[in-house]
């Protein structure tokens, strides 16, 4: 009996990435699947690169793909012939692309700010609309067995036994990262996130249960890793976007005050945050949520009775970011003292000041990518590389303060505070005390 089935997307960034596996067929057709064309793979960071309208549902079909070449690379070249001889085991296949693809499903609208402030967790939430008995996705994953889901969402929470399969999905070096940063490079518009694919995925072995890579594809994963702290000091860490994340999580914080001070708020324009704000919330109302309803309700609030409310929604609607500076430990002082004036002027600073110190680490020493010699001995890449030397363990980002940018322009109303804006101000930073 023929039942294959083979299904073509039109991709970007792989050319094609091909399905044949009804199960992953089936499961791009659920609805929780589906919702993420709804939910933009970087948030509000269009807002800096206008570009950057891409999906997690792309995103989750990339990682997919580059897992699938993974996987037949090893099927192929790979398999294991004995037990415990360390090599690639072809019955995980399935398991590793259903991890793949779903590997994103729990992001929500705006997750990262949105997380912060309803205390919800995409990660958890991937793993419970994959055990969920109400998902579809759970519906599908049991027609392989009734544990199937478990072990999808074992993958996820890194408690599944086999660390090879882990390691393809969540490393220093996966299928995720991987189609991100091509992704979001071509997406933003920018060159430095490009690196040779192909390359690194022919020098990708299995070998003693975890994943290596042959040496000859040293600079490719160089590049890769460069790549990637690249991306994190232009793209992911881009001031404009952390200004915009600010004001729609003041935006967000100033819904859920008046909620629980029992301040009138138009019912129909939070009906969908009104589980999220009574804290008593399903995965059913999660997944209602997607960025085109939430800027829907952001949009109507630019009327609201709240000036707070609609102003900061009309600053987010309408791309109006904060101003911003860096500052350090030695100039605490003088932030204080641009609050106090800030203050003065007018404005709420619980709601239009605040300060972001987000770091994070491009590439780190814990779990560093491993290389294997001819004669089957290991190095690290950081024993390589001199340039990965120099950025281990290197954190990028800034601590920055964030204001409203009408206090540097030259209206009246901002002439007493330009000038002691600038004589705190040089540069874009806030000069120590
Ligand atoms: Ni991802």
């Amino acid at each position: 009996m023929n039942n294959h089935i083979e299904k073509v997307f039109r991709d970007p960034v792989h050319g094609y990435i091909s399905v044949n596996h009804p199960i992953i067929l089936k499961l791009i057709n659920t609805k929780e699947f589906q919702r993420l064309r709804r939910i933009k793979q970087l948030g509000v960071t269009s807002e800096v690169f206008h570009g950057a309208e891409h999906s997690r549902f792309e995103h989750s079909l990339g990682t997919y793909e580059i897992a699938r070449k993974i996987c037949d690379y090893f099927s192929n070249n790979f398999r294991t012939q004995s037990t415990n001889d360390g090599l690639w085991d072809n019955n995980e296949c399935l398991v590793t692309l259903c991890a793949a693809l779903l590997h994103d499903v729990g992001h929500g609208a705006y997750s990262h700010t949105f997380e912060h402030l309803f205390n919800t967790n995409h990660e958890k939430i991937t793993c419970q609309i994959i055990t969920n008995p109400t998902t579809e996705i759970n519906q599908v994953l049991k027609q392989v067995s009734l544990d199937f889901p478990q072990k999808v969402a074992s993958v996820i929470n890194h408690t599944y036994p086999n660390k090879q399969v882990i390691q393809i999905i969540s490393s220093q070096i996966d299928a995720d990262r991987m189609d991100y940063l091509l992704r979001d490079a071509y997406f933003t518009g920018v060159n430095y996130g490009r690196f040779d694919l192909n390359r690194i995925l022919e020098s990708m072995r299995p070998f003693n249960n975890q994943i290596v890579f042959d040496i000859s594809g040293m600079h490719a994963v160089e590049d890769y890793v460069l790549s990637r702290f690249q991306m994190y000091q232009q793209i992911y860490f881009h001031p404009t976007t952390s200004s915009m994340e600010i004001i729609l999580s003041k935006l967000l914080q100033r819904i859920k005050d008046n909620f629980k001070n029992n301040k009138p708020i138009d019912n129909s324009l939070v009906k969908p945050l009104e589980p999220f704000l009574n804290e008593n919330w399903n995965i059913k109302d999660y997944l209602k949520l997607d960025d085109q309803l939430l800027n829907s309700c952001f949009n109507l609030m630019t009327n609201d009775n709240d000036p707070i409310i609609a102003d900061l929604a009309d600053r987010f609607i309408n791309r109006k970011p904060f101003k911003s500076v860096i500052y350090n430990d030695k100039s605490i002082n003088n932030l204080d003292k641009l609050k106090k004036q800030i203050q003065k002027v007018g404005y709420d600073i619980n709601f239009y000041t605040d300060t972001n110190d987000t770091f994070d680490y491009p590439y780190s020493q814990d779990n560093e990518i491993t290389f294997i010699n001819k004669d089957h001995s290991t190095v690290k890449l950081s024993k390589l590389s001199k340039l990965i030397t120099a950025i281990i363990n290197q954190k990028v980002g800034e601590k920055r303060f964030f204001f409203p940018k009408e206090l540097l322009s030259n209206d009246d109303l901002f002439k007493q505070e330009k000038n002691l804006f600038n004589t705190y101000i040089k540069n874009g930073h806030i000069l120590e005390s």
